[in-house]
């Protein structure tokens, strides 16, 4: 079944010739094209332009008219952990009142916390709450997302959570890609024996999880307090071997050297960064590794703001990406990270579109399928409502400007 969306305003970040990523200067230069159609064949894109240039006899597939309406690539969100049992509320008056992430952590909250509570989960209740949540981004114009383990810190509860998302993969109509994290805490029961942790995730955990190709990625919380670089490189190493490419948490709470361990082993993403110098920046230069940003976390937290403007002006490519989760970004509002990095981070709308949709595909590794608008790429786009300009999406804060979303090819929305 073919679907013709005519008369569009404007059809955002078109793409002629395919690109991996858009960096530097060029993020600020956005391809769009006003008064265009767009043609969808099955779940493809199989051609676009000006209406002028519309030439379709006898077309027998469903048409839409967008009159006034914009057209964007659906978000792709690069780094979430959204699939997590209840919710921690509980410590937001905690928070408020002044304790750091660190702090809340040492005392048995943060992940430990989320951790108990998945454990007490059962897996379709773990399921039934993550679908929602998955229904609840494809409304605000997501149209894939990274999930990653992390709240079982053992290998049956890891496994539990993966599994969840290897059914939300083949339940629901986003793209998904699948992270073990097993190394996002120590659990309580291997405290002051963080190594023996780590021989755990190496010896035990990545060759069963590898055995039910159930990651595509692995990921390190390689920070203060948290995870070292020898242990990252050494669980990095283990994963490798497996098939699984890192992406890492790093730099959120101090320069921990997560960065340079993320490009040392080919990262296809390092992200938070919000503690990134010359030599991080330095390092990242040349390599295949994107800098991701999560100005959800550090909004929700109120930490320091990672250097977005040294990092683009240095030639870097930057993806956005949501965090989803309950202890430092309980939103996976991707068009509120838009209004994030160009108020609190000084990105242009123009760079905030590329960051969260090519270059967040880059880093969840399928920019070669999606966060263009491309012939041959896989038809996942919203219709806005009628808006001015594509400034406005990113201004208007707080209001829903999705009208309607296309997965695939199918308007599901
Ligand atoms: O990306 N930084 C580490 N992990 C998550 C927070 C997870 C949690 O607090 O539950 C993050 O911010
Ligand atoms: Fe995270």
């Amino acid at each position: 079944m073919a679907l013709l969306i005519k008369n569009i305003k404007s059809l955002i970040n078109t793409e002629n010739k395919p690109v991996k990523w858009v960096a530097g200067s060029d993020m600020q230069k956005l391809n769009t094209i006003e008064n265009a159609y767009l043609l969808i064949e099955k779940d493809i894109i199989v051609d676009f332009g000006k209406m002028s240039n519309l030439k379709i006899n006898d077309f027998n597939g469903k048409t839409i008219d967008a009159t006034g309406k914009m057209v964007f690539p659906s978000f792709c969100d690069s780094h979430t952990h959204l699939v997590y049992a209840g919710s921690r509320e509980i410590e937001y008056g905690d928070k408020i009142r002044g304790l750091s992430y660190e702090e809340i952590a040492k005392r048995g909250g943060g992940i430990l916390n989320s951790a108990k509570l998945l454990h007490n989960t059962s897996e379709e209740s773990l399921y039934q709450q993550s679908l929602q949540r998955i229904n609840e981004i494809i409304g605000f114009g997501t149209g894939a997302v990274e999930i990653k383990s992390g709240y079982g810190l053992n290998l049956e509860d890891e496994l539990k959570m993966l599994r969840v998302i290897k059914r939300l993969k083949e339940t629901t109509p986003v793209t998904i890609r699948s992270t073990f994290l097993g190394a996002h805490a120590v659990p309580a029961e291997y405290k002051g024996k963080q190594g023996e942790y780590v021989d755990l995730i190496i010896n035990e955990m990545i060759p069963v999880i590898a055995s039910e190709d159930l990651a595509d990625y692995i990921d390190v919380f390689c920070d203060k307090g948290f995870f070292t670089v020898q242990e990252t490189e050494r669980m990095l190493m283990a994963g490798i071997k497996y098939g699984m490419r890192p992406k890492i948490h790093a730099n959120e709470l101090d320069f921990s050297g997560g960065i340079q361990v993320g490009v040392k082993y080919e990262a296809l993403s390092v992200d938070h960064l919000e503690f990134t110098g010359d030599e991080e920046i330095q390092s990242l230069k040349n390599s295949e590794t994107m800098p991701t940003l999560l100005p959800g976390a550090a909004f929700f937290l109120g930490m320091i703001d990672p250097p977005v403007r040294k990092m683009i002006s240095a030639g870097l490519p930057v993806a956005l990406a949501s965090d989803y989760n309950p202890g430092s970004s309980p939103s996976g509002n991707m068009k509120f990270i838009m209004s994030l990095g160009t108020i609190k981070l000084r990105m242009l709308p123009e760079e905030v579109i590329h960051a969260t949709t090519i270059n967040g595909a880059y880093a969840m590794g399928i920019s070669d399928t999606h966060g263009s608008i491309a012939k041959g790429k896989i038809a996942n786009v919203f219709i806005t409502k009628e808006i001015p300009t594509y400034d406005y999406m990113p201004y208007a804060y707080t209001s829903n400007l999705i009208e309607k979303v296309i997965l695939n090819g199918k308007v599901i929305m």
